[in-house]
């Protein structure tokens, strides 16, 4: 494998955006605008991928559609990190059978995580004939050369070279929200959790230049955007990999000087690099919203070692007191792993006491899924699968009643929050922490900052009322 990251050259983009122009062309010539629809799994890096996606069809003349029925292009954006996120893909995939029956010009392709793995490529290429490209999340920013080649050709393509990954500045962009922005400030990941699947579709972890990443910003905060969310899937390790004396803490301090009405946000912050620092820079201004996303994945130190999270269990405490000590109020959620290969009944109750002591607000609970080709999946797995079930279902249980008695503990307070959208009949909010409140308004308010005084609460979310 070629372990250098590439940036991607303005000619060799520029080639790209001359594909479009030879696309849109045809199009046009013939009279007809084609209809593209973009399908995203998995995180919020897919989402962002899925804009510029969208953004390049864009340039090649297409409109967006909302489902697969009579689009001319389908792309799935696929994640891979569990075994049923896969399966999910397989099985929408042999849908488009049909669609494409129905309007035989359609071409598909998929994308994406999954299309790094090449078990994956390798069935598409023998047993999915009605998929016209496969192309992983390092050749995505070739994909109107992939899609100008199926139109011109008629030929299949696979580009799913296994590469450390590159760096693509200046792709078009359609963003689905005009309120909330994706912003990736960073690629790739270099950790190896021994579970996880991710270092191996998405390559070495390589950071974009702070410049770039600011002027991104700068242009949002103009066009009147609330809340810029800045992803990487360990941001805490930004700018090691560039030698510009920038680390994540001092982007976010530049990001919090851009002039404009916004939060950040970022994800996700891995324990193991997660400063007293980055807790003091968030602390101090109030651009940055207090709410961290901190995964912790066990709460025994012996499977965080089995995991190679580089993090125990006293370690992670003590950062959880320090950055609730910097910021009171502030909003903790995390991600933990349940039945990883040899965890004990004891180490399980580890992860009990953990959540029990944290008090986080919210968890994204997972049971272990092996991933081929990591080293979690050949370890020894002696824990029946009922007994993982009954591990995850009490841990949602204690969680629940965690996250359910400090909802309750919102009641009569007020928060300014922004307005986002509708869920029948009332309109929904997010508190600065991302907590989700649902009160009664005009639509007019979405877009805007109000005070919502919570009345109400389930689980989940927040119901509240707007202050006069
Ligand atoms: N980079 C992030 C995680 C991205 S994946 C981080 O390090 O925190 C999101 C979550 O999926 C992980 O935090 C983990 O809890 C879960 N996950 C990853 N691989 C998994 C697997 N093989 N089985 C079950 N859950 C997994
Ligand atoms: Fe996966 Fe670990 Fe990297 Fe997160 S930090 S993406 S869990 S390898
Ligand atoms: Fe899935 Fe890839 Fe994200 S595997 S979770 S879409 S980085």
């Amino acid at each position: 494998m070629n372990t250098k990251t590439t940036v991607i050259s303005q000619e060799a983009l520029d080639r790209q955006f001359s594909y479009c122009d030879k696309i849109a062309a045809y199009f046009q010539a013939a009279g007809y605008t084609p209809k593209a629809y973009v399908e995203t799994y998995g995180c919020q890096q897919n989402e962002a991928d899925s804009e510029r996606i969208r953004g390049m069809l864009a340039q090649c003349g297409y409109s967006m559609c909302d489902g697969p029925e009579g689009a001319d292009v389908v792309v799935m954006n696929t994640c891979a990190i569990r075994e049923n996120a896969n399966q999910r893909v397989f099985g929408n995939l042999g849908a488009l059978t049909h669609t494409k029956r129905r309007h035989p010009a359609q071409k598909i392709f998929l994308c994406g995580c999954m299309a790094g793995q090449e078990v994956v490529s390798t069935r598409i290429k023998n047993s999915f004939h009605h998929v016209d490209g496969v192309f992983s999340t390092h050749h995505f920013w070739q994909f109107p050369e992939i899609l100008y080649k199926v139109l011109t050709t008629g030929k299949r393509q696979f580009y799913i070279a296994d590469e450390a990954g590159s760096i693509a500045e200046g792709l078009p962009v359609l963003r689905s929200n005009d309120l909330k922005a994706w912003v990736s400030i960073m690629y790739g990941c270099n950790n190896f959790c021994t579970y996880c699947i991710v270092p191996y579709v998405r390559g070495r972890e390589r950071s974009r230049r702070p410049e770039d990443i600011l002027a991104e910003c700068r242009q949002l905060a103009a066009a009147g955007i609330k809340e810029i969310t800045l992803l990487g899937q360990n941001v805490n390790s930004y700018g090691k990999d560039l030698d510009c004396g920038v680390d994540f803490a001092d982007l976010l301090a530049q990001i919090a000087q851009i002039e404009g009405d916004f939060l950040i946000r970022f994800m996700t912050s891995h324990p193991r690099d997660a400063s007293t620092k980055l807790f003091d820079t968030m602390a101090k201004y109030d651009k940055i919203a207090k709410q961290l996303h901190l995964p912790f994945q066990s709460g025994s130190s012996r499977v965080l070692k089995a995991m190679n999270r580089h993090y125990d269990r006293e370690t992670y405490l003590e950062k959880v007191r320090y950055a609730k000590a910097v910021m009171p109020g502030l909003v903790l959620t995390s991600d933990v792993i349940v039945g990883f290969p040899g965890e004990t009944a004891e180490e399980f109750e580890e992860t009990i006491t953990l959540i029990e002591q944290v008090r986080y607000d919210a968890l994204f609970t997972f049971i272990f899924s092996p991933r081929p080709g990591t080293p979690a999946a050949k370890m020894e797995d002696p824990t029946p699968k009922e007994e993982k079930s009954r591990r995850f279902d009490r841990l949602c249980a204690v969680q629940n009643h965690i996250s359910e008695q400090i909802h309750a503990g919102y009641a009569g307070h007020t928060f300014r929050c922004l307005v986002d959208g509708t869920d029948k009949d009332l309109l929904t909010a997010r508190t600065e922490g991302g907590r989700l409140v649902r009160f009664a308004g005009d639509k007019a308010l979405i877009g805007t900052y109000q005070n919502i005084t919570i009345t109400g609460h389930n689980t989940w979310s927040l119901t509240g009322e707007r202050k006069g």
